[in-house]
């Protein structure tokens, strides 16, 4: 008798807190619920009950600390829901600040909504265990908190394709297990802080179309497990380091539209593990360095509208491989080494330069 009521007790208790949603974590639910509006797929329809770690859409609790530690909702995913719509998904309103009560909060998605607008709330600096933050794909404005630097956790950090303004807070660079940033399409200003190289397990540094100014920190290139840079379609000037060409796992480097100025750097070309480089659309000047050999391998090498002047260099055709490759609107001059990769590239990868001949051009 005693040992039945016992086992009966454990198991209410076990499953209460099971299904256990703190009164807390509900009201910020709620909150963050009531400042938007989404009515074509009836996402939050899910959303009701007292018990939000039970089938709540796109809300996932610790099994064991019982706590809201996953939003997830995507407004373009594989979801039947989605599917039962037939159409991706748009939402209105604004982040409320709410969601900064969800202190156990791991994972914040909320991307793809295309119509959520306002700013990302500055409280989000002070969930302590954030490992990633993504709100790709709103409209969202104001500036990215100036106290991002304390999400001690943070691996992911994505506001792309969104309308903020503001700089890059200095305090980013202490991000310490930043591994993907991407800051693309949004309005941008200022500079990329000079110690950005403190990010040291950065992978992916994505800050293109923006409005970002001044130098590439020489720092960048103390970021050894950096794959992918990408700051195309900036007003970024000044020279590119020659530290850059040295990094050991940097596979793409995109600086095309920006205010670049000075020579290539040999480093870039010989061979460095780069395997798509895009400097168009810049203010380059000087020689293409003759400094290709059998360990350069680029998918893409794009040079275009730059005002590179002199010959094709030889050691271009010693090049392992060159696939996509455009020098066009430059001013060169002087013979189209023939060989690999050239007999594969048509006209419009020469045009526009000052005096070069030969196949694929008009023969010299
Ligand atoms: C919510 O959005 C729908 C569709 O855009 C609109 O018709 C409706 O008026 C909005 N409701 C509120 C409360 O904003
Ligand atoms: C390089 O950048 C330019 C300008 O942004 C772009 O038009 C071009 O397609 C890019 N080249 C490659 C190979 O992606």
């Amino acid at each position: 008798m005693g040992i039945v009521f016992f086992v009966s007790v454990l198991l209410l208790a076990v499953t209460s807190s099971v299904n256990s949603c703190p009164p807390s974590d509900r009201a910020a639910l709620l909150a963050f619920k009531a400042a938007l509006n989404e009515s074509y797929l009836g996402i939050f329809n899910s959303w009701k009950g007292t018990d939000c770690c039970n089938n709540w859409y796109g809300v996932h609790c610790d099994p064991t600390v019982h706590r809201v530690a996953d939003l997830t909702l995507r407004g373009e995913s594989e979801d039947p829901i989605f599917e039962k719509a037939g159409r991706t998904g748009y939402m209105t309103g604004t982040i409320s600040p709410a969601i900064c009560k969800l202190n156990r909060l791991t994972n914040l998605i909320i991307a793809d909504w295309k119509g959520i607008t306002g700013p990302v709330p500055a409280c989000i600096t002070s969930i302590p265990y954030l490992r990633v933050l993504d709100l790709i794909g709103n409209k969202l404005s104001g500036s990215i908190p100036s106290g991002i630097g304390k999400l001690k956790h943070l691996t992911v950090l994505n506001v792309a394709d969104n309308q903020i303004t503001g700089r890059i807070p200095a305090s980013i660079v202490n991000l310490a297990t930043l591994m993907h940033l991407d800051l693309r399409n949004n309005r941008i200003t200022g500079e990329i802080p000079s110690d950005f190289g403190k990010l040291r397990m950065l992978s992916r540094a994505l800050l293109s179309r923006n409005q970002i100014y001044g130098p590439i920190p020489s720092s960048i290139s103390k970021i050894y497990r950096l794959a992918d840079l990408d700051l195309s379609m900036n007003q970024i000037s000044g020279t590119i380091p020659e530290s850059i060409g040295r990094m050991p796992v940097l596979s793409t480097l995109n600086l095309d539209g920006n205010k670049i100025s000075g020579e290539i750097p040999t480093s870039l070309l010989s061979g460095s593990g780069l395997n798509i480089l895009n400097l168009s659309r810049n203010l380059l000047e000087g020689y293409i360095p003759d400094a290709f050999g059998p360990r350069s391998y680029f998918t893409a090498l794009d040079l275009s509208f730059n005002n590179l002047r002199g010959p094709i260099p030889k050691s271009i055709t010693s090049a392992a491989y060159i696939g996509h490759m455009d020098l066009s609107h430059n001013h060169l001059c002087g013979r189209i080494p023939s060989g690999a990769p050239f007999d594969h590239l048509e006209a419009a990868s020469f045009v526009n330069n000052d005096c070069l001949c030969g196949s694929p051009l008009k023969p010299c």
